[in-house]
């Protein structure tokens, strides 16, 4: 990853409000940016989830403080503004990370191989097809 090159990408997205790419942070008074993601419509039609989740990161030292579970669903809440009531997560199938999803709810749906940065990657998908109640069920799995 080059950081000149993802600055001027995240610069483009932020800056042009008619880009379809929806992104949010989460901000921690006095502190500021410790988190952000980014969602819109799913780029792998072969799936039937509308919307997808591209990215979702938390700074290291704020994981674990739950405001990663606060973002995701904020980004579900963007996605079914804009009439899309399901969801994936393409997640690189070695990141531990990619359990959070499954503690979120997520089903693992799909797998793929992929060529990228000279290497050959492995990602699994994670999928929602009811995100106007993922909230419900995940509250009903913690009173259990
Ligand atoms: C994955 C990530 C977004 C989670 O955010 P977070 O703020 O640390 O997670 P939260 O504190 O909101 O956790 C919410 C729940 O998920 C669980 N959880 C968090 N990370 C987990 C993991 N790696 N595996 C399993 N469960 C996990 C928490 O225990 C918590 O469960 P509980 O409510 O039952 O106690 C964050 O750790 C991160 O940014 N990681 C590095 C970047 C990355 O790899 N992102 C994914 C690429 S798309």
């Amino acid at each position: 990853m080059n950081e000149k090159a993802h600055s001027a990408r995240w610069a483009r997205i932020v800056g042009d409000s008619r880009k379809s790419e929806m992104v949010l942070v989460a901000d921690v008074p006095s502190v500021g940016v410790v988190g952000f993601g980014s969602c819109g419509s799913a780029r792998a039609k072969a799936l039937q989830q509308a919307g997808e989740v591209y990215m979702l990161y938390i700074r290291p030292e704020y994981q674990d403080h739950g405001i990663g579970r606060k973002l995701l669903y904020r980004l579900f809440d963007s996605l079914v503004v804009r009439g899309m009531s399901s969801a994936v997560v393409w997640v690189l199938s070695e990141n531990p990370s990619r359990f959070f999803y499954e503690t979120m709810g997520g089903r693992r749906i799909a797998e793929r191989t992929n060529r990228k940065w000279d290497s050959v990657i492995r990602e699994t998908a994670y999928g929602w097809d009811d995100l106007a109640h993922v909230r419900d069920r995940s509250d009903a799995r913690k009173a259990r």
